[in-house]
């Protein structure tokens, strides 16, 4: 097994290639990225996930016989450059794709989101099947690229599997670029200031998760018989739903001088066209998925963990 990590340094990137390590060996995991790692942590080549021909070089040179292919950039980023953005998120994965059929890939995890859903999509436990009308180009190249997983996964029989995440918490890395980035955001302000300023709106409730089950929830997909992987475009999963004011008020339950204001901005808009809980019932169902963490067991674990660091 040799396993290729793209985006490795981001957010999941970081904890997912750590987990997978613990998991399979660190000599079985290749991470990559376009920019080196802050602390390296295992082996590591960089990599511009729009250059084909070294994405095809790395999966030779290491024998790769699986992909997790990460690299993206997020929905508040991607609004800055469009074309950009649809370029490394769709393109990138397309060459995924191409190379892992030709190279008999074993399987390729992508990533989905819950910045697929649209305004025609039900917001309170959003269904599985849904007509799907982002309003972010990150939320269009994913919706895409749904489809083109369910296409290779028809047409060439290529075992492709994706989760739809919702907004991941975890202490292990800082998230950025993105549109549900407040809720790790307010950790750290909490435990170093006491205080944190909010871009969306206090009653902004959307779909949450701790890392430790997203970590759990991928591999659990990835090492489930293909037969239970009935779906080939992005899985709903579903952890916990919360909004700005809900969290703070979890939070303040264990640092008791916290306080939050608000000052909403282009991100509110984008948050807004989102949904604010998941339906998770087909994942439930097909491969056993369910959640541990709800909010204030998250929290918990969230304030105990960053606690250790700081102090
Ligand atoms: N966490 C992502 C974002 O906010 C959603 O998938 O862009």
């Amino acid at each position: 097994m040799s396993i290729l990590v793209t985006g490795a340094n981001g957010q999941v990137g970081t904890a997912l290639s750590a987990a997978l390590r613990d998991r399979y060996g660190s000599d079985h995991v290749i991470c990559s990225d376009i920019k080196p790692p802050t602390e390296v942590a295992g082996r590591f080549v960089m990599l511009d996930i729009l250059n084909t021909q070294r994405i095809a070089e790395v999966l030779d040179d290491y024998q790769v016989t699986e992909i997790y292919h990460l690299a993206a950039i997020l929905s508040a980023h991607g609004e800055w450059n469009p074309p950009k953005t649809w370029n490394v998120n769709l393109n990138g994965l397309l060459s995924i794709l191409e190379l892992a059929v030709e190279r008999d890939i074993k399987k390729v995890f992508f990533p989905s989101t819950i910045a697929v859903f649209g305004n025609t999509t039900p917001r309170i436990d959003t269904p599985q099947a849904v007509p799907l009308l982002p309003e972010t180009v990150y939320g269009m190249s994913k919706a895409s690229g749904e489809n083109w997983c369910h296409y290779y996964a028809l047409k060439y029989n290529l075992d492709v599997r994706c989760l739809r995440y919702p907004g991941i918490i975890g202490p292990e890395s800082l998230a950025g670029g993105g549109t549900t980035d407040y809720a790790v955001d307010i950790f750290h302000h909490a435990l170093q200031h006491g205080h944190y300023t909010c871009f969306l709106s206090p009653d902004t409730r959307l779909p949450m998760m701790y890392m430790e089950d997203a970590l759990r929830a991928t591999i659990e997909l990835m090492e489930a018989p293909s037969e239970q992987i009935q779906l080939r475009y992005g899985y709903n999963i579903s952890g916990c739903s919360f909004s700005p004011e809900e969290i703070a008020s979890e939070i303040g339950k264990h640092v008791p001088d916290f306080s939050i204001d608000y000052a909403p901005d282009f991100r509110q808009e984008i948050a807004a066209s989102w949904t604010q809980s998941i339906d998770d019932s087909t994942a439930r169902a097909h491969w056993g998925w369910t959640p541990a963490f709800d909010l204030p067991k998250m929290t918990e674990k969230m304030i105990s963990e960053l606690n250790n660091r700081y102090v």
